[in-house]
């Protein structure tokens, strides 16, 4: 019987599977060979710290078809709900790349995506930047992931040229500067590219309507804590200057990158809130100029004036 098991079993495999699992270490892998010789399949990797003790749950979750297709996916509260409810095994995406693997699944009603955290306070930043309309809804999901609504719409730098007219511009300015007020009032600092970076690439996602929705928090930072920010929280900051990659070229050794880290710290906490939610304009600054090199420059201006529009209000 595909994917039929117990209360207990499914929180075992929960527990085993979340927070996401490390590689397994080669001598593991080997010890999971269903017999000699054979390999392990890719999809029951995740599941490796069932091997050992659980090892009769572990030879089913093996042979399970819907365990094939989904792998960890499958236990996941929105999908495993779903399919115990009888719906269909959803067609699963991947993309992602900082944070690694980004999973889409797409069942007949409606398209999730799970994403492993990118940083350790990206799931309260998440929930805040959907509750507020401006990020996408966060729904049930396990320790260390996220578990979000789908965005339809495309990406503001692949938006066809026929849609570029004033007035669309002019909306989807208007709706990123008031994305980034609200994300600003919540003390979230967005810290990330929004119109488009120098590849052309963007998080602005835009629906037919020039409704817009940022996706990807995970540089992002809740100033809740200000002045007090963690590590984490300082290197995320640092990390989208400029000058911190010409750094990192020179930096001599860790010592000398925890020192720089250390000085920012202290800059950082020195500076207003607004000082470093202000570095989110630049940034949007940046990205409409970028982007008009590929869009042509006659989306700066209405692109720029409804963005102060929606930001200044
Ligand atoms: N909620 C979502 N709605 C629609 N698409 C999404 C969503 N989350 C992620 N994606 C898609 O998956 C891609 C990767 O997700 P995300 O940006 O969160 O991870 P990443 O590791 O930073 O990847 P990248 O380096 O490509 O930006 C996005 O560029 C987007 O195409
Ligand atoms: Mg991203």
């Amino acid at each position: 019987m595909p994917l039929d098991y117990t209360n207990e079993e499914v929180a075992v495999i929960r527990r085993a599977i979340a927070p996401p699992p490390p590689k397994p270490p080669e001598l593991v892998i080997d010890g999971m060979r269903p017999s000699a010789g054979m390999p392990v399949p890719d999809h029951m990797l995740p599941f490796w710290k069932l091997s050992d003790l659980e090892m009769p749950l572990f030879l089913r979750l093996t042979t399970d078809p819907v365990v094939k297709t989904l792998s960890h996916y499958a236990f996941f509260p929105e999908v495993y709900s779903r399919l115990s409810s009888g719906q269909k095994v959803p067609n699963l995406g991947f993309s992602g790349r900082a944070r690694g693997t980004v999973a889409v699944l797409t069942f007949e009603d409606r398209t999730i995506v799970i994403k492993p955290l990118q940083s350790q306070r990206e799931d309260e930043i998440a929930r805040i930047a959907g509750d507020i309309g401006v990020g996408p809804s966060q729904l049930e999901t396990l320790p260390g992931y996220l578990t979000e609504e789908f965005v339809s719409g495309m990406f503001f730098t692949e938006l066809p040229e026929e849609r570029l007219t004033e007035d669309f511009l002019n909306e989807v300015g208007s709706e990123v500067g008031y994305m980034l007020r609200r994300l600003h009032q919540e003390g979230i600092y967005y810290n990330d590219v929004t119109f488009s970076d120098p590849m052309g690439r963007s998080h602005i996602l835009v629906a037919l309507n020039g409704r817009c929705r940022l996706i990807d928090f995970g540089i992002s930072l809740n100033l809740d804590q200000h002045p007090n920010l963690g590590r984490e929280e300082v290197h995320n900051f640092v990390r989208t200057l400029p000058m911190y990659r010409v750094f990192l070229g020179m930096a001599e050794d860790q010592n000398h990158v925890d020192r720089f880290l250390d000085e920012y710290a202290q800059k950082l906490a020195a500076s207003e809130q607004s000082e470093i939610t202000s570095r989110d304009l630049q940034f949007a600054e940046q990205g409409i100029k970028m982007a008009m090199l590929t869009m042509g420059e006659k989306i700066g201006e209405p692109v720029k004036r409804g963005f102060l529009n929606g930001y200044y209000g």
